[in-house]
């Protein structure tokens, strides 16, 4: 690997963007297969149709800077898909494996968005505005993406788990004082 401007990293973190991203596009629907919550569900396909845009998205910026996305292996978002596999074939309360699976896609959702944050740094660095923008689109659908699943955790799946499961969880004793 040759690394001798920033414009070489870039490049490598890019790479491992666009092989991050279509790593998901085979994970998302395991994934939306395995939540029971229909709310889940949807976030999960709604974000594989993101996901699709952001690879599109990738290509684009490859070809504007005419370089080829190839030849990257993002082993980061290996290891994290294989976490969220352990929650797909793990068999139990709906609800808790619902709330783990969040856990999983909200790791993954914190990774993507270092990484886009700091590919936008360096696309800045390298005077690239409209490559910032485009960076930019995407992370802000990272950041929105991972909002709906803290939402879906709070709302529903968290509850639901600690009222099914509550003699498991030391809630503590409520007081009206
Ligand atoms: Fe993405």
């Amino acid at each position: 690997m040759k690394m001798e401007s920033l414009k070489d990293l870039y490049l490598e973190q890019l790479r491992d963007l666009f092989d991050a991203e279509t790593q998901l596009i085979d994970a998302l629907p395991k994934m939306a297969e395995a939540a029971h919550h229909s709310d889940l569900k949807n976030a999960f396909d709604q974000h594989l149709r993101q996901t699709r845009e952001h690879v599109t998205r990738l290509q684009r910026l490859f070809s504007a800077l005419g370089e080829r996305p190839e030849g990257q292996t993002c082993h980061g978002m290996k290891g994290l898909i294989k976490e969220g596999q352990e929650m797909i074939k793990a068999k139990g309360d709906p609800d808790v494996i619902d709330a783990g699976l969040i856990a999983a896609a909200q790791r993954v959702e914190h990774y993507e968005i270092a990484a886009y944050g700091t590919a936008m740094a360096h696309a800045k660095l390298l005077g690239r505005d409209e490559i910032v923008r485009l960076l930019d689109q995407t992370l802000q659908e990272e950041k929105a993406a991972d909002q709906i699943l803290t939402d879906i955790a709070e709302r529903i799946v968290n509850v639901n788990a600690a009222v099914r499961r509550g003699k498991d969880f030391d809630t503590g004793t409520r007081t009206t004082m």
